[in-house]
C-alpha cells in the first residue's frame, strides 16, 4: 500500500476497527472521511439556521457558509461564475432540471435528442419523458467493438434536428471515459446544447467547465466523499438566465402578487424552498478534503487496483470482462460469469464482508447491447488497498466452488 492510500484510508471511520469491509462499490457511493462527518455534525450542533432569510448573526453566518461553498464549487470545477452553480439533490435532479426547463422550452415535435447507449437511466428517462411530451425522438449512439463511443455513428446520427446531446463523462458500468470535449464540439456544430453526466468523473479527476466548454454538467456529492442528497448542476449563465424556473416556492422569486410572480436572479431562481444546507457545507468539506492530497497519485492508485482486477479476471474460464483494454478508464470493472448469477456472487462475497454491486446498474440499454441482463461490478476508490482486492478474489473462488456444476 502506498503511503498516500494508507494515510487516506486512516481518515475514514468505516475502515477503522476489526474486520473493516472490503468496500468495492464506490461507483454506487463512496465512504465519508472523518472531517466531512465532523463538519456536518458541527453545523447541526452550533451553526444550523435557514439561509437567505434571517437577519440575525447566526442566520447570516449560515448564509455565508452556504454561499462560500458555492464559490468553492465554482473554483473546483475550473473557475466558473458562482451564479452558474446550482445546488441540487444529485445528478438525477440536475438532468431532470435541464429536461424540464431548457428542454421543455426548446424541444418541439420532430426534434431529436442524442444520447449514448451506455447512459445511466438518469440520463435516459428524463429525455424519454420529454420526447414523449413533445413528439420528439431519442436516438442512441452505439459503442464500437472496443466499447468506445462509435464516432462514425455519432457523426451520422447528429443533424440540425438534434436539439440536445446528453452523455456521461464516464460510464458507470464500464468505467470508460467518453470523449466529451469532442462530442460537445459536435453538438455545438449543429446548434444543439450539451448535457454531461459527471457523476462518475468528478470523484476521480479534476474537471474544468472552461476546458470541456459544455452547456450543462451535473454531478453528485455522495460519490466524492460528500453527503447524500446533494449535487451540483453547472449551467452556462446565458442559458440559465433564459430558462424558466424548475420548481416554484420560497426564495426563488423576485415578487409575488395575487396575479403572478417574477423570478429571482441566478442561482436562486433554481433553488426553491429551504435548501440542503448541511449537504452544501458537507460538500464543501469534501471538496477541501479532495484538494488536501495529490489527487493524481490517488487516482493512479485506484486505477492500479482496477487494472489488477482486470488482469486477474480476464484470463479466467467462464468470466467475460467486456473491456478489451483499459485505456481512458477510471477502474470501474463489470464482468459476467457464465454459470453464476451476479447476485449469487455478491451474496457469497458479502459473507466475507466484501461489497460489490450486482445487477443492471441502472443501465439496461447498455447491458442489453452487451447481451447480458446483469453483471457484477467492482469499483475501487482512493482508500482501497490490495488486501481488499485479495478478499474479492478469494470470495470469487469460494463462489465458484460453491456453484461448481
Ligand atoms: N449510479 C450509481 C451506480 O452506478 C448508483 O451504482
Amino acid at each position: 500500500m502506498t503511503h498516500e492510500v494508507h494515510s487516506l484510508r486512516q481518515q475514514f471511520p468505516m475502515f477503522s476497527g476489526p474486520n473493516p469491509p472490503a468496500y468495492l462499490d464506490n461507483a454506487a457511493s463512496s465512504q465519508k472521511p472523518r472531517r466531512v462527518i465532523d463538519r456536518i455534525q458541527r453545523y447541526y450542533e452550533k451553526e444550523h439556521c435557514n439561509v437567505h432569510r434571517g437577519v440575525y448573526k447566526l442566520a447570516e453566518q449560515a448564509t455565508s457558509l452556504f454561499e462560500d461553498t458555492r464559490k468553492n464549487v465554482a473554483s473546483f470545477i475550473g473557475g466558473v461564475d458562482p451564479r452558474e452553480v446550482i445546488f441540487t439533490s444529485g445528478t438525477t435532479e440536475g438532468i431532470n432540471l435541464v429536461a424540464n426547463t431548457w428542454g421543455d422550452t426548446h424541444v418541439q415535435a420532430g426534434d431529436e435528442i442524442l444520447l449514448s447507449i451506455s447512459e445511466h437511466h438518469s440520463n435516459i428517462v428524463p429525455w424519454h419523458i420529454l420526447a414523449k411530451k413533445k413528439g420528439a425522438t431519442v436516438k442512441f449512439i452505439p459503442l464500437d467493438e472496443n466499447l468506445r463511443l462509435d464516432w462514425e455513428e455519432a457523426q451520422k446520427l447528429i443533424s440540425r434536428r438534434t436539439k440536445i446531446v446528453a452523455l456521461a463523462h464516464v460510464s458507470n458500468v464500464l468505467g470508460i471515459i467518453h470523449p466529451v470535449k469532442k462530442l460537445v464540439e459536435l453538438a455545438r456544430s449543429v446548434g444543439a446544447v450539451s448535457v454531461i453526466d459527471g457523476a462518475q468523473a468528478v470523484p476521480h479527476f479534476d474537471v474544468s467547465m472552461k476546458d470541456l466548454a459544455c452547456d450543462f454538467y451535473a454531478f453528485s456529492s455522495h460519490k466524492m466523499c460528500g453527503p447524500t442528497g446533494m449535487g451540483v448542476l453547472y449551467g452556462r449563465q446565458e442559458l440559465l438566465d433564459a430558462m424558466p424556473p424548475y420548481k416554484g416556492g420560497g426564495e426563488m422569486i423576485a415578487k409575488v402578487t395575487i396575479e403572478g410572480a417574477s423570478w429571482a436572479e441566478l442561482p436562486h431562481k433554481f433553488e426553491a424552498g429551504t435548501p440542503h444546507v448541511a449537504g452544501v457545507i458537507g460538500l464543501g468539506e469534501a471538496i477541501d478534503f479532495l484538494r488536501s492530497f495529490d489527487r493524481k497519485a490517488a487516482f493512479a492508485s485506484d486505477l492500479a487496483l482496477g487494472k489488477q482486477c482486470f488482469e486477474g479476471l480476464k484470463g479466467r474460464k467462464k468470466i467475460q470482462v467486456f473491456l478489451q483494454d483499459v485505456n481512458d478508464w477510471v477502474g470501474i470493472l463489470s464482468f459476467h460469469h457464465t454459470s453464476i448469477h451476479p447476485h449469487d456472487i455478491a451474496h457469497v462475497l458479502d459473507a466475507d464482508n466484501v461489497c460489490v454491486r450486482a445487477g443492471h446498474h441502472c443501465a439496461q440499454p447498455l447491458l442489453r447491447s452487451l447481451n447480458v441482463a446483469a453483471t457484477t461490478r467492482v469499483s475501487p476508490y482512493i482508500y482501497n488497498n490490495e488486501s481488499d482486492l485479495q478478499k474479492f478474489f478469494e470470495g470469487l473462488e469460494k463462489a465458484e466452488k460453491l456453484f461448481a456444476k
